[in-house]
């Protein structure tokens, strides 16, 4: 594991050029940029510290091997030549995912089952015993993608996904994804010492991730487990090394101004609860209400804010005031500032009335939603 190999690191469809905007930031080469991945060269280590780091990814995947197999039966012949009893321990335990477009594989649980009984028989044949499998990620994790004949198989070092970045215990309503929320301020002009207000907050995630990044903690700091750790070249203290070398770059000293507001009280309890748990509730301002009532500190800032985008009819009746509230809000007190909107209802988003200077695509789950960047300008144009 010490060689170079190619790891993939996966994301949401929508994130990969802030993901590789971030490898970059990282000091590594993204090779090639895939809707839902970056490839990159690297080794354990590194998809150790990738874990770590990134905050935009979803799963980091080193490959094991690269191979041709049309049918079935030559993918068991393949992987049980691997030296998997290199790799995993005989009292470990294995769960198989994949992504499968084959004409003999109906179901990609017979794929998954093809996969773990070589691994196992060929442990059982070097060493006499066969480590547990099953459907939980909790241990070591391997991935297949097979395309027709073509197949990777890696290893996938995170194991659970690490689009959750593991202090989100309280969920309110239609949270973002963690992952999603860190690629949206990324994609915003915020940078660590502006103010960032989020005055639609709900669980907090935007402004909590925000806060992570001016404070420079690294998400993966928040977690215990990773499927790299069950891999047998594992090196425990190298990954204690990482891990303190990320928590000397926290610092105490975030100069932006980052504003959580809710109209909800229950809202707020969520998204105070969060902060706690992510560690950074000592460089967050919460604060009650409707938002139009909020007062915004002196620009330039980042106001950014995810209103429900409503599915029956009688909520987007009430919505279609809420977005024309928010263009009030934007041309009434925000000048100077860059607003955003991020929607998934584009009928809704008309309603706030001003001219957009960017507009960038994201999907949240199967939604397809837009970012919608806003420069206030003292007098914005109305977009009509
Ligand atoms: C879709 S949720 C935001 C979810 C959030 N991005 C997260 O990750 O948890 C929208 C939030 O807007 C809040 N809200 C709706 N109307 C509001 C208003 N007029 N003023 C302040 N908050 C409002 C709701 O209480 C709800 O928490």
């Amino acid at each position: 594991m010490e060689q170079q190999r190619t790891i993939l690191v996966t994301c949401a469809l929508g994130v990969s050029q802030v993901l590789s905007q971030e490898i970059k930031e990282h000091g590594y080469l993204p090779l090639k940029v895939n809707p839902l991945s970056v490839e990159l060269k690297g080794n354990l280590r590194d998809c150790m510290y990738l874990n770590l780091h990134l905050r935009t990814a979803s799963k980091v995947l080193l490959l094991i091997k690269r191979f041709r197999a049309p049918h079935p039966d030559q993918l068991y012949q393949v992987i049980s030549k691997i030296p998997w009893e290199d790799y995993l321990r005989t009292d470990g335990y294995i769960c198989v995912t994949s992504f499968i477009s084959n004409q003999f594989i109906l179901d990609t649980r017979f794929g998954n089952q093809k996969v773990k009984d070589a691994i196992v028989d060929r442990i059982f044949s070097q060493k006499g015993k066969r480590p547990n499998s099953g459907p939980n990620r909790d241990e070591s994790v391997v991935y297949l993608h097979w395309l027709n004949d073509d197949c990777h198989l890696y290893f996938d070092t995170s194991g659970e996904t690490i689009s959750k970045h593991g202090y989100r215990r309280i969920p309110f309503k239609a949270p973002l994804r963690e992952s999603l929320a860190a690629a949206l301020i990324k994609s915003t002009c915020w940078k660590p010492g502006m103010p960032l207000i989020n005055p639609m907050a709900g669980s907090g995630t935007l402004a909590i991730e925000g806060a992570l990044m001016a404070a420079g903690i690294a998400p993966g700091l928040l977690r215990t487990n990773f499927g790299f750790m069950h891999i047998r070249q594992y090196q425990a203290d190298l990954w204690e090394t990482l891990r303190e070398e990320a928590t000397r770059q926290i610092t105490q000293e975030v100069t932006s101004e980052i504003i959580i507001n809710d109209q909800s009280l229950e809202a707020l309890r969520a998204a105070k609860k969060n902060a706690e748990w992510a560690g950074v509730t000592s460089f967050l301002k919460f604060q009650s209400g409707d938002f139009t009532k909020m007062e915004i500190p002196d620009p330039p800032g980042v106001i950014i804010l995810n209103p429900e985008y409503g599915s029956r009819l009688g909520e987007v009746q009430q919505l279609t005031k809420t977005y024309q509230a928010i263009g009030d809000f934007f041309k009434s007190k925000c000048a100077g500032h860059w607003g955003y909107i991020f929607s998934g209802n584009p009928d809704l988003s008309k309603n706030i009335g001003l001219r957009t200077s960017r507009k960038m695509p994201f999907y949240n789950g199967k939604i397809e939603c837009r970012l919608l960047e806003y420069e206030l300008y003292k007098g914005s144009k109305k977009n009509d």
